[in-house]
């Protein structure tokens, strides 16, 4: 791997709001009370941009996850607990009041995402910190929807009986919930947005990697008055914290957001006391670009920003570009020119387009990926090195010549690399574009509006953008086919996964 020494970093400084945060000992949140992991033990939080040790959180472990679980418990048997006898109203407000609370210190929570994650602080200011306020605002409506339905019933076998049937929605229980390190503050609203619309309580295990914002969100969740032992917050492993949660008899649902290699052992620790769950898992996206797109310029543009917005880790990421022959030079030539003009440096810096990746172990995966791309034979277009020696920056990178078997096509990578390849056959393309074990997004550029519909009706994603991309919206569900998940976040769907169906007869 070809690395570039003489890449320089400067140094940043850090509010006086983020350093009072960061002074403060960062603790689980269990039952209302911010407390040491049980063992004692915590762990390092790295400045992704130079590899320095910027804090220290609590290690839960299973004893921690068993104190959350039991305090979340304890909320939710008891009919007469405040959380219980709340108005759906009451709880809309709540809810309504963290997104408030959220966009009020927006400056503070994108620079800590910044400075924990790597992301550019201009993009968590616009993006990461609004949709997760939004995510909010939109769940607090749903608080006082949620709602079964009356049901004419016939019963054969009681004739001229009458019954007055129904349904009614209410919250599955005790919530694990395991969040990853690319967008950590908008993960977390993700999940926890909907988990109390619908009345449950939870158990929150951030990444280690990216723990700070989610534990900021919890002094936030605290001021907004949410009462105590609803939300519990557990930092620690994956291995450890995370598979405690995950395998945790007294939890009634887990919803896990990661690698599709964990999310099958969620489903296998989820097993013993067959909890529900949920799983947004990895992506290996088609973006297909037909010759007939109306605006070439911005197509090329849109395709570059497809993959390397977040640094490709985007589990929708547009990582395998497809092009119609007659164009596929220019674009390609496009979206490398745009990967070359992106400029690289510390999350914080006011004119950094991309950051590091997230983690010394996220960059040895991207760089592997590279150098298998390189040994295959695939033809680096543009990008393809490490910069620096500290911190974990690569370049964006552009990779032609390749063929369907090479990892680099196959696998999902999470980082700022993509794959292009010409087409000529609309049949051919619908098929390729589907010829992955993952089903999470697609693009699909061209003006041919019925071109458009019937490859948006072919492609196997739970999300399909035309002549767009990465575009979400709190109302619009996310989700994925095939391995890349089970259930839908975000919009009316996911308040069913969070709902248990009660069918009440009456008889008359
Ligand atoms: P991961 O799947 O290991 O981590 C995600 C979350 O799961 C973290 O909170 C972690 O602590 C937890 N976790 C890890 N092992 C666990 C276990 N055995 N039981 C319960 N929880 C566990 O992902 P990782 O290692 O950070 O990244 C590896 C790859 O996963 C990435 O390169 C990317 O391809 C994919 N990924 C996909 C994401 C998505 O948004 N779909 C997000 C993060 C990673
Ligand atoms: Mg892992």
């Amino acid at each position: 791997m070809v690395t570039d020494a003489a890449f320089e970093i400067p140094e940043i400084e850090i509010s006086t709001k983020v350093q009072e945060f960061l002074s403060r000992p960062k603790k689980c949140l269990i039952n209302g009370n911010w407390v040491e992991a049980a063992s004692g033990k915590s762990f390092s939080i790295y400045n992704p941009a130079n590899g320095s040790i910027i804090d220290m959180a609590a290690e839960g472990d299973k004893e921690d996850i068993d104190a959350a679980v039991k305090a979340a418990r304890k909320v939710f048997d008891d009919p007469k607990h405040p959380w219980n006898t709340m108005t759906p109203s009451e709880r809309g407000k709540l809810i309504w009041k963290i997104g408030d609370l959220i966009l009020e210190n927006l400056d503070e929570l994108a620079e800590l995402e910044s400075l924990d994650n790597g992301k550019p602080v201009g993009v968590a200011k616009v993006a990461d910190v609004p949709l997760s306020a939004d995510l909010f605002h939109y769940m607090a409506g749903w608080a006082t929807k949620i709602e079964g339905n009356t049901i004419p019933i016939s019963v054969p076998y009681a004739a001229g009986a009458k019954f007055h049937a129904f349904t009614m929605r209410e919250p599955v229980g005790v919530v694990g919930q395991i969040i990853p390190w690319n967008f950590p503050l908008l993960m977390a609203a993700w999940k926890l947005g909907p988990v109390l619309a619908t009345g449950n309580c939870v158990v929150l295990k951030p990444a280690e990697q990216t723990p700070l914002t989610a534990l900021r969100l919890g002094e936030i969740i605290q001021e907004a008055g949410v009462p105590d032992g609803v939300v519990n917050i557990v930092t620690g492993m994956g291995e450890t914290a995370g598979a405690a949660l995950a395998a945790h008899d007294d939890v009634d649902k887990v919803a896990f957001t990661g690698s599709t290699e964990v999310g099958k052992m969620i489903v296998q620790a989820a097993a013993g006391n067959l909890k529900k769950v949920t799983l947004e898992l990895g992506g290996k996206s088609p973006n297909i670009i037909f010759k007939d797109t109306e605006n070439l310029e911005q197509t090329i543009a849109s395709a570059a920003s497809a993959i390397f917005f977040n640094h490709g880790q985007c589990c929708c990421a547009g990582s395998r570009l497809y092009v119609e022959k007659d164009i596929f030079d220019e674009v390609v030539d496009g979206v490398s020119a745009a990967a070359d003009q992106i400029k690289i440096g510390p999350g914080l810096a006011g004119d950094t387009d991309m950051g590091p990746l997230v983690s010394s172990e996220q960059l040895n995966r991207v760089t592997g990926f590279m150098n298998a791309g390189q040994e295959a034979g695939a033809t680096c277009v543009t990008g393809g090195r490490r910069l620096g020696e500290n911190g974990y920056f690569v370049t964006p990178t552009v990779y032609k010549d390749t063929n369907d078997d090479m990892s680099i096509v196959r696998e999902e990578i999470f980082g700022p690399v993509v794959v292009a390849d010409p087409f000529d056959d609309i049949e051919q393309i619908i098929d390729r574009g589907n010829d992955t074990t993952y089903g999470l997004a697609a693009g699909i550029w061209t003006r041919d509006i019925s071109k458009a519909h019937r490859t948006a009706a072919r492609l196997r994603a739970g999300t399909v953008w035309i002549n767009c991309y990465n575009i979400f919206d709190s109302a619009l569900p996310f989700g994925g086919y095939k391995q890349s998940g089970w259930g839908r976040e975000m919009g009316h769907e996911v308040l069913d996964l969070y709902t248990e169906t009660k069918a009440v007869c009456l008889g008359l």
